[in-house]
């Protein structure tokens, strides 16, 4: 439910206060599985492939973050994706990417980077120390059927690139979609992904609406939250209620307070993935492989 207010503290004009009568519920909390993935990078893969169903359109989510140069400081060199969107966010640290697209760039703190792979890229994320500290996160977005081997596209965001607002003890970083009339930096017809960094002040409330068809969780990634009012801690994928009752989602900080909220609609199509290829049938995966193996990927 959306209702239109004036605002008057807020430098975004647009802003639009926008009420959740009914928040959905956390369904489950999911702790992730520690894992490692390029040069051994480590990190917790919150979303994996169990999960790819009843979160579609999205594919998996990995969080990444130390204070050891040691634990990443290879990164992840040339591999290939086919088939989905690659959305990088970088809390802290930097990351060098280059691909066989032509494109390269520095991702830094507070950044973006959004890659559509669609009919391949072979590229390379490599972290650049900055006081031995890297943390952030990966996203991966599914495309439909019709758009997976479209061209590949890439862009940067820097921080200070990235829509955002300020109002009533919470900033939104605005990364995909829109929220409180505020539109964010990448759009997406097919799926209409939602993608918010949330940073609240102790005591501080978000409302967001959601339609009840699209699927949606939460990470915690800071301080303590209520979620639909349910206490939820750092470090897990908060599992939100498909409830059709719901008209969004509330969380409140029970003390200075981060979180990731990720939200869209599912393709509903068949999921067929082979490492980094995702498809719609093994026959196309078969493709992807070979194609690679040809040099015909990037
Ligand atoms: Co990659």
């Amino acid at each position: 439910m959306t209702t239109a207010t004036t605002t008057t503290t807020t430098p975004t004009p647009a802003l639009r206060a926008e009420r959740v009568l009914s928040s959905r519920s956390v369904e489950r909390l999911v702790a992730g599985t520690a894992t490692s993935d390029g040069a051994g990078v480590k990190l917790t893969r919150l979303l994996s492939q169990p999960l790819q169903r009843r979160l579609d359109p999205f594919l998996m989510l990995d969080a990444f973050g130390s204070d050891d140069p040691d634990d990443y400081i290879a990164g992840f060199p040339d591999h290939p994706h086919r088939g989905f969107e690659t959305v990088t966010y970088m809390i802290a640290g930097r990351m060098k990417h280059r691909d066989s697209a032509g494109h390269e760039g520095l991702l830094e703190n507070g950044g973006v980077q959004w890659m559509t792979a669609g009919r391949g890229v072979v590229h390379s994320e490599i972290p650049q120390q900055e006081e031995g500290v890297m943390e952030g996160f990966q996203l991966w977005l599914n495309l439909p059927g019709r758009d997976k081997m479209k061209a590949p596209w890439y862009r940067d965001f820097g921080a200070a690139d990235l829509p955002r607002f300020t109002s009533g003890g919470v900033t939104a970083v605005v990364i995909a979609g829109e929220s409180h009339g505020v539109a964010g930096a990448v759009t997406r017809e097919a799926t209409e992904p939602l993608v918010l960094d949330l940073h609240l002040e102790a005591g501080a409330r978000f409302e967001q609406p959601l339609p009840p068809g699209h699927n949606a969780f939460v990470v915690v990634y800071r301080g303590a939250a209520a979620i639909g009012g349910r206490d939820v801690t750092p470090g897990k994928l908060a599992l939100l209620s498909n409830d059709p009752a719901a008209d969004g989602v509330v969380i409140e900080a029970k003390d200075g307070m981060r979180a990731l909220l990720v939200a869209g609609r599912p393709l509903g199509e068949p999921i067929a993935q082979y490492g980094p290829f995702v498809m719609n049938t093994e026959e196309e995966i078969h493709q992807a492989v070979s194609d690679y193996r040809d040099g015909r990927l990037g």
